[in-house]
């Protein structure tokens, strides 16, 4: 057996590509260490996406795990300062980083400035090439789903959303009961068959502005705590999910139409009436959200919105409907910074690349 002392006397390698994901029923609020006030789903991108290569040295014994990031070729020690505070907290889970130095490089295939959130394929990746590692001091090779799951668990603690990310096509974050073997702690992929129509959607990113998000993640969930609608809006959110699995089981556009705008919808009513208030939203997103409403009703598309905690809109339609949603991506551009538009659809998740 390689003992891990041996295993790390040249180093050990993991290379992972790991995509973003964009939230239908979203996760805004939680509790305790990363743990979701309501469940959620998502469907896993192909375009966007993080790639991290990590090299684990040996460290002096239980001195670890000192890291060493560079973001796109530069050293950054604002995140790498975020890496080590976050690899801290998994040790209980990841008992091998007290005796490793760790060397991070990593990259987006988007840009920085793009308005994307990048924690879901940065903090992803990174699980991914952890648990990878680790894995390289067993004996026994750990099941794939078993893998996934531990992932998932890892990816949770540097960023909820980060933790559906594991998974291709859609996945599901917290317990629920129209979902077996949903729970809080790590995301599961959906458990049927995607009805045709939902194999492949299609993600048109309307750039609206490319800035940094005005509101970060943890200040927007914190402010679900005392919120007047918080458990309105949790129960709400777990409702819709029962509503939009049926959806996905029998093609049906309608109501999934109808859900994932709700939620969009629901997460910036949530920012709006909390203490104190945010308006993400610019008046372009307005004119973006308007004009979708629009083109369905005149052209009977299938074709809706959702948005993440920011002004940008994720234009969702089958692609059976590619086509005929063209015009409609054309004239929306002018409403964006510099017409920008970024083509994504749903992904098959993760991959493992050669370390060179
Ligand atoms: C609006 O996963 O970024 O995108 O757990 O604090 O890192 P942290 O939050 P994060 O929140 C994502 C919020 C959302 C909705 C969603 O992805 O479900």
């Amino acid at each position: 057996m390689v003992t891990q002392k041996d295993a790390l006397t040249n180093g050990i390698m993991s290379c992972w590509k790991s995509p973003s994901n964009i939230a239908l029923v979203k996760y805004w609020g939680k509790k305790g260490n990363q743990i979701p006030a309501n469940a959620s789903l998502s469907i896993t991108l192909s375009e966007a996406y993080t790639i991290t290569r990590m090299k684990a040295s040996k460290a002096e014994a239980g001195k670890g795990p000192g890291v060493i990031f560079r973001f796109e070729g530069e050293l950054n020690e604002a995140f790498g300062a975020r890496i080590e505070s976050f690899l801290k907290s998994v040790i209980p889970q990841l008992t091998f980083l007290t005796d490793v130095n760790l060397e991070i490089e990593s990259g987006n295939n988007f840009p920085h400035s793009a308005g994307i959130a990048s924690s879901a394929s940065a903090m992803s990746a990174l699980a991914l090439c952890l648990c990878s590692i680790e894995n390289s001091f067993k004996e026994e090779a750990i099941n794939q789903d078993a893998f996934l799951r531990k992932v998932s668990y890892i990816s949770r603690i540097g960023s909820g959303s980060a933790c559906r990310s594991v998974y291709g096509g859609i996945s599901i974050w917290g317990k629920h009961p129209s979902v077996d073997g949903s729970n809080d702690e790590y995301a599961v992929p959906l458990p049927f068959e995607l009805h045709p129509l939902f194999t492949e959607i299609h993600d048109t990113i309307l750039i609206v502005d490319p800035g940094q998000k005005k509101v970060s993640s943890s200040v927007g969930h914190n402010l679900m705590k005392g919120h007047a609608y918080a458990e309105a809006r949790f129960n709400q959110a777990n409702t819709n999910l029962t509503a939009i699995l049926v959806a996905l089981k029998q093609g049906d556009w309608d109501n999934f139409s109808l859900i994932t705008e709700n939620e969009a919808l629901s997460l910036h009513a949530m920012m709006m009436t909390s203490r104190p208030g945010y308006l993400l939203m610019h008046p372009n997103s307005l004119e973006i959200i308007d004009k979708v409403a629009g083109f369905r009703k005149q052209t009977g598309a299938a074709v809706c919105f959702t948005l993440d905690a920011g002004p940008n809109i994720h234009l969702l339609y089958p692609a059976n409907e590619v086509e005929k949603v063209k015009p409609l991506i054309e004239e929306l551009k002018q409403y964006c910074y510099n017409g920008a538009a970024i083509e994504d659809k749903m992904g098959s998740g993760p991959l493992k690349l050669n370390c060179k």
